[in-house]
């Protein structure tokens, strides 16, 4: 009989508890790595300062991050790995454990809606608002083209480019109004920040003669509401009491700022990791995510769980602007690597999987939050740091981890200073039991 091929998640069972090495292989055997990456990783990523050159001023080193990669993500049908550079503890132990839970009873889909991003460009005070309204919106299509073939030709030849101009007017309060052109574009596969803005740049002249008005500044928007990711989760036969909790914290971080800061930063916790380890823009997507959570005034959650008879479903909805070409994603060895991890094709399918990430981080929170309380977790995993913290040799460990997990059952909270004690007790108890056997000799 035929034998079926193991799932990439049947096969990453148990990841965790490998050493680097058997995890480096086991991504290879999945396909997941090439051998270029695997010595590449083995010589320790990057350290020739020569590239960190390339991108900013001053280099006098590299800030290294941990580079870790979450598992049982099934993202639209597909299993895929996630790699995650980030210095939390635990945030990628919670992804795994929530995409398993997931995985069991239910699913991941998602969708980008749009596919525009906005370049502004700024009229302070405008003399005549009827007259560039008028001009600026009888002469679009002629400068839509312009720019297309003079700036964004690249972009064309890839099925995308500058596809709208539309205007707003803005009262100042002052008793001028200030007119603000966005330039709408389709950047494809790259996240398009310098395209669009040479785009602007290169209006603002023609914009100026035939209006007879003057542009102040050129700059893309990171409030990118015209291209949109969403993520839905749905959970099958979730236990009742849970889910209504997980309702209720949902809403407390929708109708509370405070609260959906943090749940957003929880949220966060899924989505950074990933823009940084594919060398994205964090701060724009940060930018863009908590501008849209306050569109309508007040800062809300980019989140929401509600019960639907036995499920759970959870929607994430925001601007994900990121690329799998150009600038940091291509030049810099661990984002390619990352980007081949992650087997992506598009920009879409990135901000896709960043977007699934987010939500499955939020849910995992949710679900800690509104039962054992995110301690406990943390503090599993914050063990074994504070037994090395504490100066455990390495035989000394298994009995030392050992005791703190104890401690940590009992008080539900755990120090250094305790593991210190722990660890003098451990030593004390040692000597004392060698000590007999020395007298015999
Ligand atoms: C901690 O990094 C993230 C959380 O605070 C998120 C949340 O409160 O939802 C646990």
């Amino acid at each position: 009989m035929e034998q079926k091929a193991p799932s990439i998640t049947d096969a990453f069972k148990g990841f965790s508890q490998l050493t680097i090495e058997q995890r480096l292989d086991k991504l290879s055997e999945f396909g997941g790595l090439t051998n270029e990456d695997l010595q590449f990783l083995r010589r320790g990523g990057l350290k020739d300062t020569k590239l960190g050159e390339k991108f900013i001023e001053n280099v006098v080193g590299y800030f290294q991050m941990p580079l870790g990669v979450a598992t049982n993500f099934r993202i639209d049908g597909v299993e895929r790995f996630i790699p995650m550079a980030v210095e939390e503890t635990s945030i990628i132990a919670a992804a795994s454990k929530t995409a398993k839970w997931i995985l069991e009873t239910g699913e991941i889909t998602t969708e980008v809606v749009g596919q525009n991003i906005i370049g502004q460009i700024q009229f302070a005070k405008i003399q005549n608002v009827e007259k560039f309204r008028d001009l600026i919106l009888s002469h679009k299509t002629q400068w839509i083209e312009m720019a297309n073939r003079e700036v964004a030709s690249g972009l064309v030849n890839r099925g995308g480019g500058v596809e709208d101009l539309t205007v707003r007017i803005l009262d100042r309060g002052d008793g001028y109004f200030m007119g603000v052109v966005h330039v709408m574009m389709n950047p494809c596969d790259a996240m398009g920040a310098n395209i669009i803005n040479q785009v602007c740049e290169y209006l603002k002249e023609p914009m100026e003669m035939i209006t007879g008005e003057k542009v102040t500044m050129c700059i893309l928007s990171n409030l990118v509401d015209s291209k949109i990711t969403k993520a839905c989760i749905e959970l099958r036969n979730v236990d009742s009491e849970l889910a209504e909790k997980i309702e209720e914290a949902s809403f407390f971080a929708q109708i509370d700022p405070y609260r959906a800061a943090t749940n957003n930063k929880g949220v966060l916790n899924g989505i950074d990791p990933i823009v940084v380890a594919t060398g994205n823009d964090w701060r724009a997507v940060e930018a863009g995510i908590h501008a849209y959570a306050s569109r309508d005034g007040q800062y809300r959650s980019i989140t929401r769980w509600k019960r639907d008879g036995n499920s759970l479903v959870g929607l994430f909805e925001a601007p994900l602007i990121v690329g799998i070409v150009g600038g940091v994603t291509t030049l810099h060895p661990m984002a390619s690597l990352s980007l081949r991890l992650l087997n992506v094709h598009s920009a879409n399918d990135l901000s896709r999987v960043m977007a699934a990430v987010g939500l499955a981080q939020n849910l995992g929170a949710l679900k800690a939050l509104t039962t054992v309380g995110i301690i406990e977790g943390h503090m599993k995993l914050h063990v074994k740091n504070l037994a090395i913290g504490a100066g455990a040799q390495e035989k000394e460990m298994p009995l030392l981890q050992k005791k703190l997990e104890e401690i940590l059952a009992l008080k539900k909270r755990i120090s250094l200073s305790q593991a210190i004690e722990s660890l003098k007790e451990i030593r004390r108890h040692q000597a004392a039991v060698a000590e007999p056997v020395n007298n015999k000799s």
